[in-house]
């Protein structure tokens, strides 16, 4: 029997600019996605998904969860014509958009074949199949998650063509956020796509706002670094406001953000796909922690307690 892990995440800065090759940073959140691989007689592969979820999420990716797995066993040439394999996941990160699910699934996957099949791949060869998993649900990765799920921490990301680069990144102390989950499953592949779809049709707005993105991810970085929360809030606003201005926000991620910074949040954005899936809050501090987690669960929403930069 196999096993292996990957880290969920929070992207801080820069979604969807990241897949254009500006620069991004997400952090680990604590929570991991476990799997177990186990070899029998026969052939083929059995997927027995028992993580947490959001309502509605598994069905919902079971055609591209499907995908992935393909691409991965393909990728690492495993033989499932004359091995079986059961894949079993688990784990306390919960099965959503906008947590890295998919990712930290792949990057548990990656490994727990590793270890079942005495493969001995190194954290980069995880990253690698990872980022081939990711594109079951994708489409077109930035490889940001894949690269947050398999190395956790605090990470600079950027990708270059086919050269991704990952830089480390510390806080003086970890911090406290809130994630709110508007319970809504988020589809990649199509909110990338249609992100694409404007940039075509007016290059000149989304020069403008990308040029922006750039300028405030690498301001973002200094004052995380300089650990000036206050600043740092305030860039995850702006930040909101330009994934707004691309057209990946929507209501319920709105009114969670707004609902974060009325009730004392440093800042406040979407994180990840949006489109639904979370979004995250700045909330240094257990007392101010529990306050912004409270306001969103009074609305009916869950909120997730955790750090940043562990
Ligand atoms: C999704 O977690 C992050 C996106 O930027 C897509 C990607 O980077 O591949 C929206």
């Amino acid at each position: 029997m196999g096993t292996g892990i990957g880290f969920g995440k929070v992207i801080l800065f820069n979604e969807h600019f990241v897949v254009y090759g500006l620069p991004a940073i997400a952090s680990a959140i604590g929570a991991k996605t476990t799997a177990l691989v186990e070899r029998r007689s026969g052939s083929g592969v059995e997927i027995n998904d028992e993580r947490p979820e959001t309502r509605g999420y598994k069905a919902e990716k079971a055609s591209q969860q499907k995908e992935s797995l393909d691409l991965m066993l393909n990728f690492m040439k495993v033989d499932t014509k004359n091995n079986a394999f059961r894949v079993a996941l688990a784990g306390d990160l919960l099965a959503a958009s906008g947590v890295g699910a998919s990712a930290a699934s792949c990057a548990a996957i990656a490994r727990a074949f590793s270890d079942e099949l005495g493969l001995n791949f190194t954290d980069e060869r995880v990253n690698e199949v990872a980022y081939e998993g990711e594109k079951g649900y994708h489409g077109t990765p930035s490889g940001i998650d894949n690269t947050a799920a398999t190395y956790g921490g605090l990470i600079w990301y950027k990708r270059e063509g086919s050269l991704h680069q990952m830089e480390r990144m510390k806080l003086k102390r970890p911090v406290e956020i809130v994630m709110g989950n508007t319970g809504l499953v988020a589809d990649t592949k199509a909110v990338v796509g249609a992100v694409k779809v404007r940039k075509e049709k007016d290059p000149e707005k989304y020069a403008g706002i990308f040029q922006d993105a750039d300028k405030l991810v690498n301001n973002a970085r200094k004052q995380l670094e300089a650990f000036h929360l206050e600043e740092v809030g305030y860039y995850m606003d702006e930040n909101h406001a330009l994934l707004q201005q691309i057209g990946v926000s929507c209501p319920e991620l709105d009114l969670l953000v707004d609902l974060a910074r009325n009730n004392g949040a440093l800042g406040a954005k979407l994180t990840g796909t949006g489109k639904g899936g979370y979004m995250v809050a700045l909330t240094p501090g257990k007392d101010l922690q529990e306050n912004i987690a409270k306001a969103i669960e009074k609305k009916g929403f869950q909120a997730l307690r955790t750090t940043i930069g562990v």
